[in-house]
């Protein structure tokens, strides 16, 4: 685990192009998995408000003794939070129950363009005043349109970070992630393996079996070698450890061409669209 690649973010800051996500691990469990997962040499978590589980993320750090500097934490502001001084409240909540002085990427967790009557832009800017006051290293966005980046850039003064989007060989989601590398914000790929979707694809088994991994490695590499960054969940230190063992092969141009042709466009999307996607947690 030695080999994960830092990758430099537009605001000058570093992160591990490998991670591991949270969502859907139940709060009970979360201490538990967590810190299988930094003891499997993961140093970047993903994690939510909305995954109601960022005080277990919060114990495994403490209790893994990893010094703060070597881990990367991210989480999200929720939808219900958009609102300034609702936002302000929420990452005052998020830092207190992570137990921590900062987190180094915070993101917008759905950008809810019919909500909040279409304001995004006051949110992003409260974001950029925990930016600015050092508590979020770096901040970004998460579901963003190419019209919603666009916005940003004409509004606001901070460029995200990244773009946290869903991204997997059924749904390559290309106009987004297009938008967002064209204007210097890495994609952060969401369910990468499609929530175990396409690990039986005939296409994707093939590759595998010729370079001798496994369907979730090869395509796990292949959103690395297109340059954006992962953070696969397991509740399994087995299948943690085969999602990190990443970085003793290559997928040649071949390879890498298939699984992109797999593409299914918008009915290869699993999660809500962005674009009505108007979810408030009760
Ligand atoms: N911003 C957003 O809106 C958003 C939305 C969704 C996800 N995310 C983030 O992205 C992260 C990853 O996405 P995801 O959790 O939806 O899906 P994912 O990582 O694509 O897939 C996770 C699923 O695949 C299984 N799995 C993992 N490794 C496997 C392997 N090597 N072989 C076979 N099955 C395997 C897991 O089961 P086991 O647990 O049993 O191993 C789990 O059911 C999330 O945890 C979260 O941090 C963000």
């Amino acid at each position: 685990m030695t080999q994960i690649p830092n990758l430099t973010l537009n605001d000058g800051h570093t992160i591990p192009q490998l991670g591991f996500g949270v969502f859907q691990v139940p709060p009970e469990d979360t201490a538990r998995i967590t810190g299988l997962a930094l003891e499997a040499g993961y140093r970047h978590i993903d994690t939510a408000e909305m995954y109601g589980n960022e005080k277990g993320v919060g114990e495994a750090v403490r209790s893994s003794g990893i010094p703060r500097e070597e881990l990367f934490i991210t989480s999200k502001l929720n939808n219900g939070f958009h609102e300034p001084d609702e936002a302000r409240r929420a990452f005052d909540r998020t830092l207190a129950d992570l137990g921590l002085d900062s987190v180094d990427l915070f993101l917008i967790h759905w950008p809810l363009p019919t909500k909040y009557d279409g304001d995004y832009v006051s949110t992003w800017q409260v974001l950029e005043s925990f930016k600015a006051d050092g508590r979020a290293r770096s901040i970004g966005v998460s579901n963003f349109q190419p019209d919603h980046l666009a916005r940003l850039a004409r509004e606001t003064e901070v460029v995200p970070a990244v773009n946290q989007i869903e991204v997997h060989p059924y749904f390559r989601n290309e106009e987004a992630r297009s938008a967002s590398r064209d204007a210097g914000i890495l994609v952060e790929a969401w369910s990468p393996i499609a929530q175990g979707g396409v690990l039986d694809d005939a296409a994707i088994v093939k590759i595998a079996e010729h370079v001798g991994k496994t369907p979730a490695q090869v395509t796990l590499r292949w959103h690395l070698q297109r340059g954006d960054i992962v953070f696969p969940k397991s509740s399994s230190a087995e299948r943690m450890a085969e999602n990190a063992d990443l970085f003793d092969f290559e997928l040649d141009d071949q390879a890498m061409e298939t699984i992109g042709g797999l593409d299914q466009g918008e009915p290869g999307r699993t999660g809500p669209n962005p674009d009505t996607f108007d979810y408030i947690p009760g």
